[in-house]
């Protein structure tokens, strides 16, 4: 532990510049180009010129929204397809694989792709009247606004720019749970979504060991603290959590032992085959990005209540948003709109077991897939490495067949 601190110092110091306050972080300078890149940039670098839009949801949060036309064999009448990203995370998670992500392997095959951003990451830090630096009450919200303001928004700007009633959509991780909360708090939504195909699919969250398990059995005590410090925002881009993460893990070797194998692989899985320590540098450039407290500890509840229901603030509270002491449980049966659920056996986030519990209460799965790929865990399906071997070829039978 004093051998780590000693190495960060004399690296911030080599760095010399914690202190700077400009407003590119300079600490950027330590990561390759795309790990630098906005959205824009990295789709241009491979090939395709993002278009951004702004949407706005009826509580007033401002969204970025990008769409990629594929430009090769633009594919007349097929349905927009709609990506959201998962938790603390952005629009980029995408592409961060360049030629073999998702998103530009969708592109060069000419389908109009449209990348949601939830409120709160770096695309959507706006809103109408609150500042995300100086109001505390934009960083009150959780997965459940996510689903119910944000992703309704998104969908019906993609219907409206598109002229189609209908799309196609990819989930991964909290980027499913969101479509579960908007298709039974919202039903109407459900005619909207031709099929979702949930990537690591996140809804029950009982079946998982340690470390995670030890973090939501701490997670109330833990929110306590933190809320009473007055942290509601989390991984804030310009934070010193975040210029501390770029720091030590793109630091040689022990970088990637620190972050990945010692601190994420425990959450996520191990499969470190996928997950090279060159792409680290990439990654760290876009992951975390801000998201609200609230969401962690929602999902946290979701976990030891064992309950997929909303916000749990205690009795007083929820009289007080409820109407009722206990929180309204989402009713799984009111989605009927077509799900597709691709597990990994190796994923310690969304664990086979949970997923089977959504399985048995969602009324209208249309398929189940394992990857093929054992020991593919939670992050593999938008960061792999060959996630063009295990991945999409699914998602491609999925887009053409319902
Ligand atoms: C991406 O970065 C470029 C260059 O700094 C900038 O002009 C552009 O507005 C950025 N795009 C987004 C969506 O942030
Ligand atoms: C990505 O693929 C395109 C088309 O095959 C190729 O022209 C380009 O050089 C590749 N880019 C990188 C950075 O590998
Ligand atoms: C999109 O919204 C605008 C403004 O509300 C409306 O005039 C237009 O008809 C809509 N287009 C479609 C295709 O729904
Ligand atoms: C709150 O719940 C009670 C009991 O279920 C009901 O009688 C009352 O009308 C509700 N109040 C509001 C404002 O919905």
């Amino acid at each position: 532990m004093v051998n780590f601190i000693v190495i960060l110092i004399l690296y911030c110091y080599v760095n010399g510049s914690l202190g700077s306050s400009n407003e590119e972080n300079p600490i950027n300078d330590i990561l390759p180009e795309d790990g630098r890149f906005n959205f824009t940039q990295l789709a241009r670098k491979y090939g395709h010129h993002a278009m951004e839009y702004k949407v706005t949801t009826k509580d007033g949060y401002i969204l970025g929204l990008f769409r990629i036309r594929g430009k090769y064999r633009r594919k007349k009448n097929k349905l927009p397809v709609l990506l959201m990203h998962g938790i603390a995370d952005s629009s980029d998670a995408w592409l961060l694989r360049g030629n073999f992500s998702l998103g530009i392997t969708l592109a060069n095959s000419g389908y109009d792709l449209w990348f949601g951003n939830i409120r709160g990451n770096k695309y959507s830090r706006n809103h109408v009247r609150l500042n995300p630096d100086k109001d505390v009450q934009f960083w009150d919200f959780s997965f459940h606004e996510n689903g119910y303001y944000d992703l309704p928004a998104i969908i019906d700007r993609v219907l409206n720019e598109t002229g189609f009633k209908k799309l196609n959509a990819i989930g991964f991780s909290q980027g499913n749970t969101i479509f579960y909360v908007l298709c039974s708090t919202r039903p109407e939504y459900n005619s909207k979504i031709n099929v979702m195909m949930a990537l690591a699919p996140i809804c029950y969250i009982q079946n998982v060991q340690s470390p995670l398990s030890f973090f939501i059995s701490i997670s109330s005590a833990l929110y306590d603290v933190l809320s009473a410090l007055g942290i509601n925002e989390v991984a804030n881009d310009n934070s010193l959590f975040n210029t501390y993460e770029k720091i030590i893990c793109t630091l040689p070797q022990l970088g990637y032992d620190i972050c990945v194998k010692k601190i994420m692989f425990p959450f996520t899985g191990h499969d470190s085959e996928e997950l090279e320590p060159s792409f680290l540098s990439v990654l760290v450039g876009h992951f975390p990005t801000s998201t609200a407290l609230k969401t962690l500890y929602h999902f946290a509840q979701v976990g030891y209540r064992r309950i997929f229901g909303q916000f749990n603030y205690g009795n007083a509270g929820n009289l007080e948003n409820y109407n009722s002491t206990i929180p309204p449980v989402y009713d799984l049966n009111l989605i009927t709109t077509k799900i597709v659920l691709y597990v990994c056996l190796n994923d310690k986030i969304s664990t086979v077991d949970d997923v089977k519990i959504l399985r048995s209460k969602l009324p209208n799965v249309v398929r189940y897939i394992v990857s093929p790929r054992w020991l593919c865990n939670h992050i593999d399906h938008v960061w792999g490495k060959h996630m063009y071997d295990y991945l999409f070829p699914y998602v491609y039978q999925v887009l053409e067949s319902y």
